[in-house]
């Protein structure tokens, strides 16, 4: 065969200039010049209602390459070097499966058959074989490789619905994923409203809740307008009777989801809304389908309404596809459990922070003295912290809570900051003066000096009556009786404790202590059993009998439980006195400055011991994990001598400095002790002024002036008369960095 141009066109060759839009088909032969038996053959086998084509081999290559043909029969019968030369370049463009290509030779190519094959033939004629033959070979190669088309066409269909299945399958699990993840109720709505239209290949959705007050409530939709504001009520208020003729109660009510194909052709339900809706907004609503959001076995929590299924090869607007509907039925699901896991979390969230408040309110009610300070000492802290988070320069620059939960975690630090008062006992808070313990035992010191005033009086009696009382005597009375009064102003003066006491003073308690009156009766009587055994070590006295006006007693002495002795593994460092209480009378009044005692003071302390043992023990979430340190460290000192384990500045986070600014300023301005006013504000930014750089942190100081969050803060809850400061410049800190 002639590979080269041909002499002449054969009578049935296709001009190239006739070149189709459509691809050509059927059976090509390929022949070397239209000889004679290449037009029999032509015929011959058009004849047995083939389509058949023709060309010369100079065209083979562009006319193979221009159809799709179900066979190529090279005729060899004019040169079996060239069609073998053909066939291999044919196959290198076509593989077997998708082009079979025939030899048709005469016998005396029968040496060549073999290397046909080899360049990929894919049958071998004889060409002085029976026309009907040869048309039965090549429609049986055509019909094998149609079917072997179609079936790769199947394969190849079926690929790519597998293919789109996954996909769908894959965006589902991912939306699943993220819903389960999802902390925003907003988002998660959204997300599944989304997702469900991307599912469903539609035109639009809305969404739909149930309330608690049994109506459906427009939630979201993929409109970008406003949603109505009215609700569809689950039931007729008037009858009681279910309103299912709408679709969207029907579905919530029978957690079942319904698809409609026809709008306007639907006579099951009331659609009258949706066809106001189209005739005011021109849009026309076709196909719809209706799915419950409800948790697998429970009452569905809301519907998710979809309109308009499109087709996505045409465009055009089609019923909803029930495949692609399971599915949003299985994304509804999956996001009615997230919302309800996202709403129980939710609820104890709120449970956990009302508890925590309740402790907080519990506390500041337990004392007048604390009034509102741990209420109001997280308010301040918060502004304090969302200004240390504004500041754009400065040496707080840095700082940021950087989610809701770290803003969680310092707002239960604050709420819970003095959770350990709860142990401290309201005696040892509130004690206004010196010898209160449950009472104020001042009374029992007056009786006291009311039975020597007594006793006075009594032996003028006496002497009046016996005759022997003298002018001397009555001056002398009188005296002892003017200091009897004088002493116990004295004592009771010492009892308040608004001034400190010297030595001097310390020295007269002690000797108006010294004074002795007469006891008659048996102190031991009525008393409870651990004042029994406090008393068990004094010994028994003869009545009637001396007893010291003022005295310290080894009964006054409560001993520290071992229990209540610091356990080493929390760090503590604290100067734990011996004993827990010493109620002595002598020892209380002579406390040079204040009311309380060392050990009453080391009690107040103490609340810190128990803050950090409470919270420490807690099993707070990862989240939460710095709460106990948010909420056990407002006492603690820059200069590293605080308490309760003297952390020094590199141990001390922004917010913990935060605390101690905040709870130092509350408990300044708000009613400290029963017996001071509250402090106004020129004088308590005065004591914070000196405390800065050594107890509070200089920077937070500053901060908490210049942002102003003092003066709003004062402005909101102290009174007009304590603030007395309108400009707080004056009172910042020099060893600030600001
Ligand atoms: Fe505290
Ligand atoms: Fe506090």
């Amino acid at each position: 065969m002639n590979r080269e141009a041909p002499d002449r066109p054969p009578a049935t060759t296709v001009p190239l200039e006739l070149e189709c839009a459509t691809a050509l088909a059927g059976i090509l032969i390929v022949h070397r010049d239209g000889s004679e038996a290449a037009r029999d053959l032509v015929d011959g086998l058009r004849q047995t209602r083939l389509v058949v084509r023709d060309c010369d081999a100079a065209h083979a290559l562009s006319q193979v390459d221009r159809g799709d043909w179900d066979v190529v029969v090279l005729d060899a019968r004019g040169g079996g070097e060239d069609a073998i030369a053909l066939a291999a370049d044919i196959r290198g463009r076509y593989p077997s499966n998708v082009l079979p290509i025939v030899m048709l030779a005469d016998a005396s190519l029968r040496a060549l058959q073999q290397r046909a094959f080899d360049a990929g033939a894919s049958d071998w004629i004889h060409g002085d074989a029976d026309i009907a033959e040869i048309g039965r070979r090549l429609s049986t190669l055509a019909e094998l490789r149609r079917l072997r088309r179609k079936s790769a066409m199947e394969a190849n269909r079926f690929g790519a619905e597998l293919s789109s299945r996954s996909l769908r399958l894959n965006g589902l699990i991912e939306t699943c994923i993220a819903m389960s993840m999802s902390r925003d109720r907003t988002a998660l709505l959204q997300q599944v409203l989304s997702e469900g239209r991307h599912l469903l290949n539609c035109n639009g959705g809305t969404m739909y809740m149930v309330t608690d007050q049994g109506t459906l409530r427009f939630e979201l939709r993929t409109r970008s307008d406003l949603l109505p504001a009215n609700e569809i009520p689950l039931h007729d208020s008037a009858t009681g009777l279910a309103n299912e003729n709408y679709v969207s109660v029907y579905t919530a009510l029978n957690n079942r989801s319904v698809r409609i194909d026809d709008v306007y052709a639907e006579t099951r339900f009331d659609l009258s809304g949706t066809r106001a809706f189209d005739a005011a907004s021109g849009y026309r609503t076709v196909s719809m389908l209706t799915v419950p959001i409800a948790p697998r076995g429970s009452a569905p929590i809301g519907v998710l309404q979809f309109m308009n299924a499109v087709d996505p090869a045409t465009g055009g607007v089609v019923p909803f596809d029930p495949e692609a509907g399971a599915l949003v039925e299985a994304l509804a699901a999956q996001a009615a459990v997230a919302l309800d896991n996202m709403e129980l979390l939710q609820s104890q969230k709120e449970l956990t922070e009302s508890l925590i408040r309740m402790l907080a309110t519990t506390i500041d009610a337990k004392s007048p003295h604390t009034g509102r300070h741990c209420e109001r000492v997280p308010e301040l802290a918060l502004q304090l912290a969302q200004a240390a988070c504004d500041a754009s320069d400065g040496p707080l620059k840095h700082f940021a809570f950087r989610s809701e939960r770290e803003w969680e975690e310092f707002r239960i630090g604050a709420w819970l900051h003095d959770c350990g008062k709860v142990t401290t006992p309201e005696y040892v808070i509130d004690k206004a003066t010196k010898l209160e313990t449950i009472h104020n035992r001042i009374h029992e010191v007056r009786m006291r000096f009311e039975v020597l005033h007594r006793d006075l009086e009594i032996q003028k009696l006496q002497a009046q009556v016996a005759g022997t009382w003298s002018d001397a005597q009555e001056a002398a009375h009188l005296d002892a009786l003017a200091q009897l009064t004088q002493e116990f102003a004295f004592v009771a003066r010492c009892n308040i404790g608004e001034q400190p006491l010297g030595d001097e003073e310390v020295q007269q308690l002690a000797r108006i202590g010294e004074r002795r009156w007469t006891r008659h009766f048996d102190d031991r009587l009525g008393l409870s059993a651990t004042e029994m055994e406090r008393r068990a070590q004094e010994p028994l006295q003869t009545l009637p009998c001396s007893e010291p006006l003022l005295a310290d007693r080894p009964r006054d002495v409560v001993p520290r439980p071992p229990e209540q002795r610091l356990d080493p593994a929390f760090g503590f460092r604290m100067d734990m006195p011996e004993h827990l209480y010493n109620r002595g009378e002598l020892y209380n009044l002579s406390v040079r400055s204040g009311t309380l005692t060392a050990e009453e003071r080391y009690k107040i302390n103490e609340h810190m011991v128990h803050t950090v043992l409470m919270l420490e023990r807690m099993p707070f979430p990862k989240h939460l994990r710095r709460v106990p340190e948010y909420a056990s460290t407002h006492h603690e000192r820059m200069d590293g001598k605080g308490y309760p384990r003297q952390l020094g500045p590199e141990q001390l986070s922004v917010p913990s400095r935060i605390m101690a600014v905040a709870d130092i300023f509350e408990a300044l301005t708000a009613a400290d002790r029963p017996y001071k006013q509250p402090k106004p504000l020129s004088e308590a930014l005065g004591v914070m002024q000196r405390l800065a750089g050594t107890h509070i942190d200089a920077d937070i100081f500053n901060l908490f002036l210049q942002a102003g969050v003092c003066l709003e803060f004062a402005r909101r809850h102290l009174s007009p008369e304590q603030i007395d400061v309108t400009d707080t410049t004056p009172y910042r800190a020099s060893g600030g960095h600001a």
